[in-house]
């Protein structure tokens, strides 16, 4: 799916990276969250021309989020999740109720792990984008991580949960998980994505997140992997250390 606006200018401000398109203003706001040990990259996509606003994945720390809203005057019109996992979701009803606005989800992530949260509103499989308050989403349904992880592509940013980092994808061995699976979600990546959009995942490990997808797939061997067999094989190879172990 093709990002419709064209990229002309792009400037980074501290934390926060501009867009500027041609009918668009949208901004990235990274908002680093943590519980004990597990730390997430969560995000927040607004207009800057509507002050509408969507937020990926929240978890941990309302007060981010709040703060965040506040202090650049915005209406959360949305909240885009990825996959049912706690670190992905955990304030996903609370924050739709507080400012009455839908939480998206696959409809096949939501059934087959039983999810529910305040508002939430699932996405059929087969529906590849949403325009919520004028920001359109392209959804990647990408099974793998999880059995109906999903990928949102905004502007010229593609957010990816679990489903590829800088440096891996997502663990596969897990309930709902399949390599197999995995391989042909990262195939409809490559497809689809172009090779200036910018990957923002839940969780940064070796290398910093925000790379061009160009750059992901020069140096993420998952992307490589010419076959399924191939993927599955090293991906669910035995004497993996554990969750950073990815090459
Ligand atoms: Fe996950």
């Amino acid at each position: 799916m093709a990002c419709t606006h064209r990229v002309y200018t792009e400037q980074v401000l501290s934390d926060i990276l501009v867009l500027y398109g041609e009918s668009k203003v949208l901004q990235v706001k990274i908002i680093k969250t943590q519980t004990f040990f597990i730390k997430n990259f969560t995000y927040l996509v607004f207009d800057d021309q509507t002050q509408h606003a969507l937020l990926v994945d929240p978890a941990w720390d309302m007060q981010a989020y709040d703060s965040a809203l506040t202090e650049n005057n915005l209406m959360l019109a949305g909240i885009l999740i990825t996959h049912h996992h706690m670190d992905h979701t955990d304030l996903a009803g609370k924050l739709a109720k507080k400012y009455n606005c839908p939480a998206y989800m696959s409809q096949s992530e939501a059934q087959y792990y039983n999810f529910s949260c305040y508002n939430l509103e699932l996405i059929p499989d087969n529906v590849e984008s949403l325009s919520i308050a004028g920001i359109k989403v392209g959804v990647f349904l990408t099974p793998g991580h999880t059995y109906g992880g999903a990928c949102y592509l905004i502007g010229n940013y593609l957010f990816t949960g679990d489903t590829l980092f800088m440096e891996g994808c997502g663990m596969c061995n897990i309930p709902g998980g399949d390599a197999r699976r995995m391989f042909h979600s990262l195939q409809k990546l490559k497809k689809h994505i172009s090779d200036d959009v910018i990957i923002y995942p839940g969780h940064q490990y070796q290398r910093k997140i925000g790379k061009t997808f160009a750059d992901v797939k020069a140096s993420n061997v998952y992307l490589n992997f010419k076959t399924e067999e191939e993927l599955v094989k090293f991906r669910m190879r035995k004497g993996q250390k554990g969750l950073l172990d990815f090459t």
